[in-house]
């Protein structure tokens, strides 16, 4: 059976940029088709500036909102990283497979790390090695595909190479993953800037829906969302970035296709009132399951013990081929 993983770092309130590229697919798709193990990746929000308390409890709403956007423990596995040592075992061996090069020239690294200058922090080390623990991440389930939003598309491909060098220095250990991305949504854009990516880490703005948003707050947000010069309604992501990112929601939020949609409108304003609908719409039943599951904290706690014991299972043995085939003596 194909094996899935994937993860959400909690480094803030999730939104809708992580719902529509990743989140909505592993709960309606690929929780159902595959053997699959989706993360709560505390330790990658470790790798900036952050609030220990704040870590922690983003870490449990992360985790309440993958159950309220519809995961299911009886089909898939629900679990937090820091909870299984394989992750950063592994992480330490595959350190020893990759090059600073390869690190520096990562994007997201680049792009974080200048983030961290410009508010005059320091930069720190496991912000350089970040991709490699996402690698063990991926390589210590045997994962075979990945599913993520387009941003991650670097890192997986890192993956690759890195479980590609291991297998021939060393004897072959690791499945070779693959990234996959849905086809609507794999890139949801700030409604402020629609040339940037709607980010959770960003600092709280305007352009960010959130999940656990109102629906007047979202509804605010989005009516006022930027947008292009002249008045067509037309699918094009360089020419008109603001009204293809609308377009782009809608078409994920009603299962429909941008460049469809966009020949249905004759004013921005109606295609923003019905994107706003449709946002609202997709959210309420999230929401309400968020309330309820807020209120059993019992329920929770064990979907992620047994997510955890289920994840050590997995990943242990595949660590432990990975300990040997590297040199390493086996413990008597
Ligand atoms: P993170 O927490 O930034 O995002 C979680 C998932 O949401 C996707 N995503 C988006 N998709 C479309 N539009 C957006 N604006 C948008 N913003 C985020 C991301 O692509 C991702 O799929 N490094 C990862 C976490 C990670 C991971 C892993 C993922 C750690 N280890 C192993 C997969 C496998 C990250 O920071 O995701």
């Amino acid at each position: 059976m194909t094996r899935i993983f994937s993860g959400v770092k909690p480094t803030g309130h999730l939104t809708l940029g992580n719902y529509l590229g990743a989140v909505r697919q592993w709960a309606k798709v690929d929780q159902h088709r595959a053997d699959a193990l989706f993360c709560i990746v505390d330790l990658h929000a470790l790798t900036v500036e952050h609030d220990p308390g704040r870590v922690c409890r983003l870490s449990r709403q992360a985790t309440t909102l993958l159950l309220a956007a519809g995961l299911e423990p009886a089909q898939c596995t629900v679990f937090v990283q820091s909870h299984v040592d394989e992750h950063a075992r592994l992480s330490y061996l595959l350190e020893c497979v990759a090059t600073d090069g390869e690190m520096r020239r990562m994007i997201q690294y680049k792009e974080k790390s200048a983030r961290e200058r410009a508010h005059g922090g320091s930069v720190r080390l496991s912000l350089l090695t970040y991709p490699v623990l996402m690698a063990a991440d991926i390589l210590a389930y045997g994962a075979d595909e990945v599913p993520v939003g387009d941003d991650q598309r670097q890192h997986v491909e890192l993956t690759r190479d890195l479980a590609v060098r291991f297998n021939q220095r060393y004897g072959h250990t690791f499945v070779t993953p693959r990234a996959t991305h849905p086809v609507v949504a794999a890139r949801v854009m700030d409604l402020q800037e629609p040339t940037s990516k709607m980010g959770k880490s960003h600092d709280a703005g305007a352009g960010i829906v959130y999940l656990l948003d109102e629906p007047d707050v979202v509804r605010k947000k989005i009516m006022r969302a930027v947008t292009d010069s002249g008045q067509e309604v037309e699918y094009d992501r360089e020419a008109k970035p603001g009204i293809s990112n609308l377009l782009e929601i809608l078409a994920a939020c009603t299962d429909g296709e941008p460049e469809k949609l966009g020949g249905a409108y004759t004013s921005y304003g109606a295609l923003k009132k019905d994107t706003a609908d449709a946002v609202v719409e997709v959210l309420r039943p999230l929401q309400e399951r968020h309330r309820e599951l807020v209120a059993d904290p019992a329920y929770v706690d064990g979907v992620l013990k047994e997510g955890a014991e289920r994840a050590r299972g997995m990943a242990r043995p595949t660590v432990d081929a990975a300990y040997r085939a590297i040199g390493l003596l086996p413990p008597s």
